[in-house]
This record gives C-alpha cells, sequence and structure tokens, in this order.
C-alpha cells in the first residue's frame, strides 16, 4: 500500500478512500459491476489518480453522462460511516482528549465548542477540507433516546441547505462513537458574541433575527421545529454570515415519536409555554425563542431570569414577559412591540409563523435605518440654515494657442512689422 501525507498533520498515513469515494463506489457498483469497481479501488492505491470517477472514466467502464448521473444522485444521499474496523474504539472520558486522532474521515484539530450533548471539534477530511464534527460524548451515547436523536439531527438538517442553516455532510458511528460531520463555521456562538461584546446595536440585532428567522422558515417549510433556539445555537460566521446550528432537539413531522411519555425538551431560558407543558409544538414555539433571543441580543438578559429551571419554566408558563426597555430605554417602540408579539403567552397572538415575523423585521429594520439617518442629518445640521457657499465668477474662456499656432502668429507677426517697416523707411527716403 503506497504511503501519503495528511493534509493537516503531515504525517504518512496510508492512503484511504475518501467518504464520498465509498458512497461512489457503492453506487457505481449497481451501475458497473463490483468487479469492475474493486479492480478500480486497488488500482487506485498504487497510482497517483485520487478520484474513483476519475480511474473509473479512464478504464472506460464508464461514460461520462452515467458519472454525471452518480454524481447527482451522490449529491442528494448521505454519505455512509467510514469503514475503520481495523482500528480500535476510542475509550475516552475526557472528549477533549481525542484530538489526533482520525474519526469519521476527519482528522480532529481543536476544538469549538461544548454543548449539552458532546464536543465539537475542527478538523480536516482526506481532501483537505475543513469540516466540523461533533461527537456525542460516551456518557450521553449510553442512552438510548440520546443517541437516536442525535442521529436524527443529521438527517434532518440533511435535507435543509440554506445559507443560513449549518449543513451536515455525514453521520455514523466511529471507532464506538457517535459523529456528525458539518459545515465548517468560522466565528463564534451569538452567545460569546453578547458575552464579549455586550448587547448589540438596534440594526445589528434585527440583521441577526432575520438571517435566523429565514433559516427557521426554511426548516419549518420542511416540517421540522428547532425547538432549541437560542444564542448558542446561533453562529456568526467571520464573514458576517448567520447560521443556525444544533437541531438534535427538532420535533420532524412523520419521524416516530422519541418519547413514550410527554417530556419537556429546550433550554428553561428561550422555551415556549407550551413547551413547557409538554405538548406538541407548531412553528410559533420558535417564534416564542426568536423573540426571547431577540431580547437577549438587545439587553444581554433574559425576560425571566432564575437559578432554578423549574420557576424559568413557571415564568415562561404564567407571568407577562417585561419589556426589554427596562434595560435599555431607548429602543424604539416598534422593536418593544415586536419582541411582545413574539413573547405572547397564547400562540394565536405571535406572529403566524416565520414569514411574518420576517416581514416585521424587515420594516423594523427600515424605521431603525430612518431613525439613524435622521439622527445623523441632526447632529450634522446643529439647527443653522444651510448656507450655500459664494459662487465663483467664471473668467471668460480664452482660448489657449498650441506651440506650433504660436510660432506661426510670431512669424507672420515680425513678417508684418518688418514690412510696415521697409515700407515706411522707402516713404520717408522719398520724401
Ligand atoms: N459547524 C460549526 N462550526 C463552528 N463551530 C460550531 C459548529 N457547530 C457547533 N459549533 C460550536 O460548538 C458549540 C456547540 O455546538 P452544538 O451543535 O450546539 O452542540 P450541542 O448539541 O452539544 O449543544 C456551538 O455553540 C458552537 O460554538
Ligand atoms: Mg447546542
Amino acid at each position: 500500500m503506497s504511503a501519503t501525507t495528511h493534509p493537516l498533520c503531515k504525517k504518512p498515513v496510508s492512503r484511504r478512500l475518501s467518504q464520498a469515494d465509498l458512497k461512489f463506489a457503492q453506487l457505481a457498483r449497481k451501475t458497473v459491476g463490483a468487479s469492475k469497481v474493486d479492480e478500480c479501488m486497488r488500482a487506485m492505491h498504487d497510482s497517483d489518480v485520487s478520484n474513483l470517477k476519475e480511474q473509473l472514466l479512464d478504464k472506460g467502464y464508464l461514460d461520462q453522462a452515467t458519472a454525471d448521473d452518480l454524481d447527482a444522485a451522490l449529491a442528494e444521499a448521505p454519505l455512509p460511516a467510514p469503514n475503520s474496523e481495523r482500528l480500535p474504539p476510542l475509550k475516552v472520558d475526557n472528549l477533549c482528549s481525542i484530538i489526533g486522532e482520525t474519526l469519521g474521515g476527519i482528522y480532529l484539530h481543536r476544538v469549538l465548542g461544548k454543548g449539552g450533548s458532546g464536543v465539537v471539534f475542527a478538523g480536516r477530511n482526506a481532501d483537505g477540507e475543513v469540516r466540523a464534527i461533533k461527537v456525542l460524548h460516551p456518557r450521553a451515547a449510553r442512552n438510548l433516546i440520546t443517541c437516536r436523536r442525535f442521529g436524527r439531527e443529521s438527517n434532518a438538517l440533511a435535507r435543509l441547505l440554506h445559507k443560513n442553516i449549518v449543513r451536515v455532510y455525514a453521520s455514523g458511528v466511529d471507532r464506538g462513537l457517535h459523529y456528525t460531520t458539518l459545515e465548517y463555521c468560522p466565528g463564534a456562538s451569538l452567545s460569546t458574541v453578547v458575552q464579549t461584546h455586550g448587547p448589540l446595536g438596534l440594526i445589528a440585532a434585527i440583521k441577526v433575527a432575520l438571517e435566523v428567522t429565514r433559516g427557521l422558515k426554511i426548516a419549518h417549510s420542511k416540517d421540522i421545529i428547532h425547538r432549541d433556539i437560542k444564542p448558542q445555537n446561533i453562529l456568526i460566521c467571520s464573514d458576517g454570515q448567520v447560521k443556525l446550528a444544533d437541531f438534535g432537539l427538532a420535533q420532524i413531522h412523520g419521524t416516530q415519536h422519541l418519547f413514550t411519555k410527554k417530556t419537556v425538551v429546550g433550554t428553561a431560558h428561550y422555551m415556549s409555554p407550551e413547551q413547557s407543558r409538554a405538548e406538541t409544538v407548531d412553528d410559533r414555539a420558535d417564534i416564542y425563542s426568536m423573540g426571547v433571543v431577540l431580547f437577549y441580543m438587545l439587553t444581554g438578559r433574559w425576560p425571566f431570569e432564575s437559578k432554578k429551571k423549574v420557576d424559568l419554566v413557571r415564568q415562561h408558563r404564567d407571568e407577562l414577559a417585561p419589556s426589554p426597555r427596562i434595560y435599555r430605554a431607548d429602543l424604539p417602540d416598534y422593536v418593544e412591540e415586536l419582541v411582545a408579539r413574539c413573547l405572547a403567552k397564547d400562540p394565536d397572538e405571535r406572529f403566524d409563523g416565520a414569514d411574518a415575523l420576517i416581514e416585521a423585521l424587515k420594516e423594523a429594520r427600515a424605521k431603525a435605518l430612518l431613525q439613524k439617518l435622521r439622527v445623523y442629518a441632526e447632529e450634522t445640521d446643529h439647527g443653522e440654515p444651510c448656507q450655500m457657499p459664494p459662487k465663483r465668477r467664471r473668467r471668460p474662456r480664452v482660448a489657449k494657442m498650441n506651440r506650433s499656432q504660436a510660432f506661426w502668429l510670431a512669424v507672420c507677426g515680425s513678417v508684418f512689422v518688418s514690412t510696415f517697416a521697409i515700407v515706411f523707411l522707402l516713404f520717408s527716403s522719398l520724401l
């Protein structure tokens, strides 16, 4: 077996097929036959060809049109877990200690964040592409429901391709650990941004809410209710993109319910009243949580605060949410009203879905921009009448001569003057 270097660690490692190749092989076997595919896969170990499709095309086992069809099918199908039988299972108590290992075809490079269910790492796949990989904590994996929920997250997300939703590439179990490979979003979670820099400006907060709600709209259109909208699950990428992550608690229409008895799901600070009653919820539960997120972005506080979860849940269920203005008096009426409408106890009194919230947020953004412009105009105006600068009188234009024109003018002038002088002298001598 020939050796190649890993793109991240630069250590020589035996050539392993990429996940894309494995899935392509699976599909190609049905089309061109297992023996031809296996022959090409064996050949790949000894040649420079790094792509199974190229190898099959080279050998003439596949024509371009069929290859394109297989590519299209590959783009739609979720990728399989890599075959790692030869590697021993990882027995870990501290998940962070697996940095430097390869899991699900990803060389783990560093920790990106920790959540309720596990740890998210940054790493690279065998093609050198940077990926995020979420690894379920072995303790959580002992719980069958958590495992199934973890698997469902990737299946649910695989259906959601949108710029405001973190993309899922693959999921599976490798070396005894459950993992999901995700699009890598460099940046920080909204929670980290607010904790580091304090509450956001009005326009920035509306922009973030707008982008998250656009992602939500796509999820809702596929009958997926997120149920855990919170700043920790909203990623602010370094290029300014906002992405919704962590569909681990999502309620997915058409899938089997994971709970035999009614269970409360979500995070207490952001939980809608109907969620706290363990009811089946609709998209308006996410609208409620969006209201709490907006409140948090604008003030750095939550509408209800308590150290006890039960108190928080009760407050969300029974108490009227305060206005964000108690923490930030300069907030305009229309933002106060928007937040209050999201936080209505009765879902019927909230915005009727993501579309309606998007429209309201756009309107609020327009008003906020206009208000900012007015403030700017007032600041630069100082209340004095605007004085126009005095008009400069225009000098009459004198046509400019170029050099040759000036030369000929001088020649003609001197000829004229000398002729005049000669004539004058002649006349004066005759007289
Ligand atoms: N795709 C990603 N790119 C970059 N960082 C991520 C990504 N996904 C998650 N994170 C980081 O990891 C943290 C936990 O991720 P999350 O999916 O919410 O895990 P959990 O299900 O355990 O709550 C996030 O708050 C974020 O900081
Ligand atoms: Mg999370």
